[in-house]
C-alpha cells in the first residue's frame, strides 16, 4: 500500500530504484540514522566519507516521506523573512544561516556532478507581487539579501504571463529531481560496511551504555543515533512544543506558456510557488501552495481546485498530470532545531524546516555529521534542539500549542456520524459513532470496513481523514497514518490501535469547511 493516495512527480518520474533488503538481525555500528531522506542520507555520506559505519533504516522506501514530495527546491533564503531573522537573532547569526543554505547547494551541485539523471540546475529566484501594495517589503527585502550576502537585486521586469509589478532576484539558486538525488546518495552509502535498510521501522531511541533502536527486524545499538525523520520521534519530547505540521499541495500542469527557468514564489499569505519540473521541458510547470495546518477540519481536496483555479487564472494549462501534497514543519522561532538532543550526549535530531526542507536538510546532515566526528559548526548553538527564544517565538509557541490542547480536548466532545460503515465509500474513511464510542473506520476498495481507535498513539489526539492524501491526520503535532492504520510518519511510533475505541457522544455530524 502507498503510504498517500497521491505521488509526487518526483515518485512517478525516478524510474526503477534500487531496492534495498529490510532489517533482519540485530547488528553494531558506529551510527544509526532513522530516516532515509536528505537529512539521513546527507549526513550518512559524510560520516562515511570520515570511515564510519553507518546503517540507515527507512520506515518505507528512499524518499517515500517528504523529501521525495518536496517541489525540488534549492533556496538559500529561509521562508521566514530575513529581516525576521536579523530583528531576532541577529545579522551575524542571520548571515551565517544564509551561508550554511548557500553552502548546501554547493553540496549538492558537488554531489550531482557526473550525475544527469539528478537533473541539478543552478537558476535565479524571483520573489514576486502581483500587487503595488507589495512593492515596498519587496524592496526591503532585497536590501535585506543584499546584506546577508546574497546576488540579489529589485526588478520590475519578472519573466511571467501574467501581471507582476516587480520582484527580488536572486541569482545561484537551484533545483534538484530530489528522489533520484535521494537514490543516488543511498547508492553511494550502502556497501563497504555501511547499509541502507528499507521496510525496516524504528522505535525512538534508547540511550544507555550504548543507544539502542528498536526496529521491526531487529535491534541496531551504535555509538550515536540521529534522529533524521523530518518531524520529532523521540517519543513526548519539547520538540512537538517548538515545531509544528502544515501541509502543501502541488500540481504538475502542461502549460501553453514557456517560462524561464528559475524558482517564482508571490507574496500572498499562505504563498504560491511556481517553477519547472525539468530543464528539459519548459512548459511543465509546478505550481503549488494552499498550505494549511494539518489535520483540521476541512475538505483537502478544495485546496487541489483552489491550486488548479490559480493555474487557470494565469497560465493556459492544457492539462494537469500530477496532484500530491507534503506536509512540513514550521518552527516557532524561524530557524530549525538540529544537533544534540537535550539530555543526551549520544542522540541527535533535525526537524523545523518549514518550506525550505531539501536545503535545511542538508545543511542538518552536514552539521550533525560533524558534531559526530567531534568538530564545530558555525550553526551548532543557534539551531540547538528545545531552545528557547521566548522573544522570538512566545507568540507562536503559545498560539500553537493553545490550538493543539484545543484540538485535543474538543475533538474528543465532537464525537463522530451516527452512520454504518456501509454507507462510507469506498477508499475512504469516517470518524464514526458506534454505540457510543468513536471510530476511526476506512472501507478499503473491497468493501471491507476497518476500525481503528481514533486516538493518536503518540499523546492522544484525536486522528482526521484527510480526503485527499487518504491518511489519517493528526492535528496537534502532525502524525500521519496510513488508511489501514499503519504509522505513516509523524511523532507516534505506534499504528493506530484496533482494540481501544473511544466513548463519545453521538451525533449527525457532516465536517465542517473552512
Ligand atoms: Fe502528537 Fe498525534 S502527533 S498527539
Amino acid at each position: 500500500m502507498q503510504a498517500t493516495a497521491h505521488a509526487s512527480y518526483w515518485q512517478e518520474t525516478a524510474g526503477s530504484p534500487t531496492l534495498y533488503a529490510s532489517l533482519d538481525d540485530n547488528v553494531h555500528v558506529d551510527v544509526a540514522i532513522i530516516g532515509g531522506g536528505i537529512t539521513g542520507l546527507t549526513a550518512a555520506m559524510h560520516l562515511k566519507r570520515a570511515g564510519c559505519q553507518v546503517a540507515v533504516l527507512e520506515a518505507l522506501q528512499i524518499g517515500a516521506g517528504t523529501s521525495g514530495s518536496t517541489s525540488g527546491h534549492l533556496d538559500a533564503t529561509t521562508d521566514t523573512p530575513l529581516s525576521q531573522l536579523i530583528f531576532d537573532f541577529g545579522e551575524q547569526k542571520a548571515a551565517t544561516a544564509v551561508t550554511a543554505n548557500r553552502e548546501a547547494i554547493d553540496q549538492i551541485e558537488a554531489w550531482c556532478a557526473g550525475q544527469p539523471e539528478c537533473e541539478f540546475s543552478r537558476i535565479p529566484s524571483y520573489a514576486y507581487t502581483e500587487s503595488i501594495d507589495g512593492l515596498e517589503a519587496l524592496q526591503k527585502q532585497c536590501a535585506t539579501e543584499r546584506k546577508l550576502g546574497l546576488n540579489s537585486w529589485f526588478t520590475r521586469n519578472v519573466p511571467l504571463p501574467f501581471s507582476c509589478v516587480g520582484s527580488v532576484q536572486t541569482e545561484r539558486q537551484g533545483r534538484v529531481h530530489a528522489l533520484r538525488y535521494l537514490q543516488h546518495l543511498a547508492a553511494e552509502v550502502h556497501g563497504d560496511g555501511c547499509a541502507v535498510y528499507e521496510n525496516t521501522s524504528a522505535s525512538p531511541p534508547e540511550s544507555a551504555a550504548t543507544c539502542s533502536v528498536e526496529t521491526s527486524g531487529g535491534r541496531v545499538t551504535a555509538e550515536q543515533v540521529f534522529v533524521a525523520t523530518h518531524s520529532p520521534f523521540l517519543g513526548i519530547s519539547q520538540l512537538e512544543f517548538r515545531v509544528f505540521p502544515y501541509q502543501s499541495y502541488v500540481l504538475a500542469a502542461q502549460v501553453e506558456d514557456e517560462i524561464p527557468d528559475a524558482l517564482y514564489w508571490d507574496d500572498a499569505k499562505p504563498y504560491h510557488y511556481l517553477r519547472l519540473a525539468s530543464p528539459h521541458d519548459p512548459s511543465l510547470l509546478l505550481i503549488g501552495g494552499a498550505d494549511h495546518k494539518t489535520g483540521q477540519p476541512l475538505d483537502e481536496r478544495q485546496r487541489f481546485a483552489e491550486l488548479e483555479e490559480y493555474a487557470h487564472r494565469r497560465f493556459s494549462v492544457r492539462s494537469i498530470c500530477h496532484r500530491w501534497s507534503a506536509q512540513y514543519y514550521v518552527p516557532a522561532d524561524g530557524l530549525p532545531h538540529v544537533g544534540r538532543v537535550p539530555g543526551s550526549e549520544r542522540i541527535f535530531a533535525a526537524t523545523g524546516y518549514d518550506g525550505t526542507g531539501l536545503t535545511w536538510g542538508t545543511v542538518a546532515g552536514m552539521l550533525v555529521a560533524r558534531l559526530i566526528l567531534g568538530q564545530p559548526h558555525p550553526l551548532e548553538e543557534v539551531l540547538r534542539p528545545g531552545r528557547l527564544t521566548l522573544m522570538a517565538s512566545a507568540k507562536e509557541v503559545i498560539a500553537e500549542n493553545l490550538d493543539a490542547l484545543r484540538r485535543f480536548t474538543v475533538d474528543r466532545f465532537v464525537g463522530g456520524e451516527r452512520i454504518d460503515s456501509h454507507e462510507i465509500a469506498a477508499g475512504t474513511g469516517r470518524l464514526v459513532s458506534d454505540h457510543g464510542q468513536m471510530m476511526a473506520v476506512y472501507r478499503d476498495p473491497g468493501g471491507d470496513a476497518h476500525r481503528f481507535s481514533p486516538v493518536c498513539t503518540h499523546a492522544g489526539c484525536i486522528v482526521h481523514w484527510n480526503e485527499a492524501e487518504h491518511t489519517w491526520d493528526c492535528p496537534c503535532h502532525g502524525g500521519r497514518f496510513m488508511p489501514d492504520g499503519r504509522r505513516f510518519c509523524g511523532p507516534p511510533s505506534r499504528d493506530l490501535d484496533r482494540a481501544h475505541p473511544l466513548p463519545a457522544k453521538t451525533h449527525k455530524a457532516p465536517r465542517e469547511s473552512n
